[in-house]
C-alpha cells in the first residue's frame, strides 16, 4: 500500500484568548508552519520517529487498540490520546516532522494531533476531527482546553482568519488583507505553570457564570455586580473580549487595520490586567512592538504565561520574529 502523508497546520490567535471554553468568541488563523506525518497503515503497533525531538525520546512505539490508561510519555502521549479517541485497530509505521516552535504557543500539540488523527484515518469532517483531537490533548495532557486550536487547524482557510463562535461552532472565515502583516514574534520564555493556571482561570469563569449565567450572553453591567473582585476581573476580560473579537472581524472587513489593531492592545491589557495571563516579558514585548512605526497592535497570543505575541504591522515594519500567512486547513494526501 502506497505511503499517506497527512499535514496539520499551526496557529496563531488574532483575538479573543480565553473565551473559548466559556463558549464565546475567537478569530484565529492557520499558518504554513505545521507538523507533517509520513507513514504506512498496517500492523498492530503505531511506531513513530520524529525530526523534532533529539535522543531517546526520538522513537515512541505503543500497541493499538489503546486499551485503559496511556502508556506514553512526552510527544507519544498525544499521538497515544488520538489513537485511543480513535478506537484504531490497524498500526501506522512512520515519522512526524514539524517546523514549528515546540511549546511556544503557536499550537505544535494540537497540530500534532490532528496530523496523527488523519494519518491513522480519522474521516470525521473538520469539527468531528477537531472535537476528537480537543478530547485527545486533555486526555494526554490533563489540561481542560477550549476548541480554538484543533478546529483552527482543521478547518483553516488560505488568506483567511476564522471567526468561530464556540457556542455554535459555526466557523466563518474573514479575509486577510494583503497589505496587513501578521508577525509572531516568539518572548524566548517557556510557558511555566500554563497547565495548573489555566485550569484555575476556567474554573474561575464557571464561579462568574454560576452567578451571572453564560458570559457570552452576560452584560458589562452584570459582570460588574459580581461581589469577589478576582472573579469579577475574570469575567470583565472574557466579555469584553468577545465584544473585541467582533469588532476586529468588522476591522478587517473595512480595511481598517489600525481600529484592529488598537483592539489587539485593549486585548492585551485585559489579559494582562483582568485575567493575569501576561508576563514581563510579553507586556515588553508588545509595548517595544507598538512603540515602532507601521505597528498597528500587539498582543500575546494563546494562554500566555509565556510564549509568542503576535503583532498586526505594514509589510516589512518588523523585523524579528516569524512573519506568518493564513493558511488552509489540515490535509491527507494518500
Ligand atoms: C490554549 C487552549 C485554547 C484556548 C487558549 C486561550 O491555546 O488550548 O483552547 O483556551 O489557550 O485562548
Amino acid at each position: 500500500m502506497a505511503p499517506v502523508t497527512a499535514f496539520a497546520p499551526g496557529r496563531v490567535n488574532l483575538i479573543g484568548d480565553h473565551t473559548d471554553y466559556t463558549g464565546g468568541w475567537v478569530l484565529p488563523m492557520a499558518i504554513e508552519m505545521g507538523t507533517t506525518v509520513v507513514g504506512d497503515r498496517g500492523g498492530r503497533h503505531v511506531e513513530l520517529a520524529s525530526d523534532a525531538v533529539a535522543g531517546d525520546d526520538r522513537r515512541i512505539a505503543f500497541p493499538v487498540p489503546v486499551a485503559g490508561r496511556l502508556t506514553q510519555a512526552g510527544w507519544g502521549r498525544y499521538a497515544e490520546a488520538v489513537a485511543a479517541e480513535l478506537g484504531v485497530v490497524d498500526g501506522f509505521s512512520g515519522r512526524v516532522s514539524s517546523d514549528l516552535p515546540i511549546g511556544a504557543g503557536l499550537s505544535s500539540s494540537a497540530s500534532l494531533e490532528v496530523a496523527v488523527a488523519l494519518a491513522l484515518g480519522c474521516e470525521a469532517d473538520a469539527l468531528g476531527l477537531a472535537t476528537l483531537c480537543q478530547r485527545a490533548e486533555q486526555a494526554a495532557s490533563g489540561v481542560p482546553c477550549g476548541i480554538m486550536d484543533q478546529l483552527a487547524s482543521a478547518a483553516g482557510v488560505a488568506g483567511h482568519a476564522l471567526l468561530i463562535d464556540c457556542t455554535t461552532l459555526a466557523v466563518e472565515p474573514v479575509a486577510v488583507p494583503d497589505d496587513v502583516q501578521v508577525v509572531v514574534v516568539d518572548s524566548g520564555q517557556a510557558r511555566r505553570l500554563a497547565g495548573s493556571a489555566y485550569a484555575e482561570r476556567r474554573h474561575q469563569c464557571q464561579i462568574a457564570s454560576a452567578q451571572v449565567g453564560p458570559l457570552r450572553q452576560a452584560t458589562r453591567a452584570e459582570v460588574e455586580r459580581i461581589a469577589d473582585p478576582l472573579i469579577r476581573a475574570r469575567a470583565r476580560h472574557v466579555v469584553t473580549e468577545n465584544a473585541r473579537v467582533g469588532q476586529f472581524a468588522a476591522a478587517l472587513r473595512a480595511g481598517d487595520p489600525a481600529a484592529a489593531g488598537r483592539l489587539m492592545l485593549e486585548s492585551h491589557r485585559s489579559l494582562a490586567d483582568d485575567f493575569a495571563v501576561s508576563t514581563d516579558a510579553l507586556d515588553r514585548l508588545v509595548a517595544g512592538l507598538v512603540s515602532r512605526p507601521g505597528v498597528w497592535g500587539a498582543r500575546l497570543t494563546g494562554a500566555g504565561f509565556g510564549g509568542c505575541v503576535v503583532a498586526l504591522a505594514r509589510p516589512g515594519a518588523v523585523e524579528t520574529g516569524w512573519p506568518v500567512r493564513p493558511a488552509g486547513g489540515a490535509t491527507l494526501y494518500l
